[in-house]
């Protein structure tokens, strides 16, 4: 039973048109693709989790080392009323933010926005139980497309977690982060988590670890295909691959057919062929540099007024204000 009611802007019926939409246009390109939000159905979501508290997945506990140290001076920095937080997952290290606003004395609403229902509804849950004196509105919705729907009293602070930001292709990011720039008034706050270009290896292991579950997760996307089109994929049959790609500075999941093999999409009317060692993009994690997060909210209108990272240095966390 779900204790806080959430604004949902998409039927079932429009999810699954959007995926079939996804799936035609991603699964027919010479280089197959799929868009990474299909991962997150409930099972993708707990996956997720674990990912989170993976000893190679160094990104949630580096930023979670930030925010803990700096959640104060953040909320003394913005005298937020409202926290928004896109692509929220758990919303676990949220905590940390929700407690210093609290303490701070300003924080009246959060708005968690994410397209898993499921995740959101028992994020939205745990906080509201947890935050009695919070206005707690969940929103189930796409971020690339439902931000202009956003309540909430001013001053908002917009909170983007968890490296998220590096799961957009270049192009696209530049747009998402003007179309966060342009809801916000000026003088409003963005804090924004960026995972950081380091060595190879590390990068590599840390979306593809010992125990396998990086792996399960990525192979949920076909899982996701099964059952919402009827698809007939062998999640088995496709190998997890982490690949660092050096020029483009980002980390490439890809799925890689073990053998050649023919799967029916009845849902979107296709059958699709791999051969032997072909594979699909399910995911890009673009890593940054700090002078680039700086110049690339700068384009977008968003000046960087605070920048952290945890003490190892492997990721960073921006506070910027939408200027003119
Ligand atoms: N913020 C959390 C979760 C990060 S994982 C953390 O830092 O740990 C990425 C999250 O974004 C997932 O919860 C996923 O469901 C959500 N997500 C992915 N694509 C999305 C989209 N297009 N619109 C809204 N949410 C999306
Ligand atoms: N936002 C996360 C990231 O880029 C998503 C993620 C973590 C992910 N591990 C993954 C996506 C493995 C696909 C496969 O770090």
């Amino acid at each position: 039973m779900s204790d806080v009611d959430l604004d949902v802007h998409r039927s079932t019926e429009d999810v699954i048109e959007a995926l079939r939409e996804d799936v035609r246009e991603g699964l027919s390109a010479a280089r197959k693709w799929l868009p990474s939000k299909w991962f997150y159905d409930a099972r993708g979501s707990e996956l997720f989790e674990r990912i989170t508290e993976l000893p190679e997945y160094y990104p949630t506990r580096s930023e979670r080392e930030v925010l803990r140290r700096e959640a104060p001076e953040i909320a003394a920095v913005t005298g937020a009323r409202t926290l928004v937080e896109l692509g929220s997952g758990s919303s676990e290290k949220t905590r940390l933010l929700l407690d210093a606003l609290g303490a701070h004395g300003t924080l009246e609403e959060f708005v968690p926005l994410d397209v898993s229902e499921a995740a959101l509804a028992e994020a939205a849950d745990a906080i509201a139980r947890d935050y009695p004196a919070l206005t707690v509105r969940g929103v189930v919705g796409d971020f690339t497309e439902h931000l202009g729907l956003l309540p909430g009293e001013r001053p908002r602070i917009v909170a983007f977690l968890g490296g998220t930001i590096g799961n957009f292709l270049p192009t696209d990011r530049a747009k998402f982060l003007r179309s966060v720039r342009d809801v916000l008034a000026e003088g409003e706050w963005l804090l924004l988590g960026t995972d950081l270009v380091k060595d190879a290896g590390t990068l590599v292991r840390a979306y593809d670890d010992a125990q396998g579950v990086t792996a399960e997760f990525n192979r949920n996307v076909l899982r996701v295909l099964n059952e919402r089109l009827g698809a007939d994929f062998d999640p088995a049959a496709f190998e997890h691959v982490s690949h660092w790609d050096a020029e483009n500075e980002w980390i490439e999941m890809r799925l890689r057919a073990r053998a050649g093999t023919r799967v029916h999409i009845p849902g979107a009317g296709m059958e699709v062929t791999f051969a032997a060692g072909e594979y699909v993009r399910t995911e890009i994690s673009a890593k940054f540099r700090p002078e680039g997060v700086r110049a690339e909210l700068a384009d977008a209108g968003l000046a960087v007024e605070r920048w952290w990272t945890d003490a190892k240095g492997l990721f960073g966390v921006s506070l910027s204000r939408a200027v003119a």
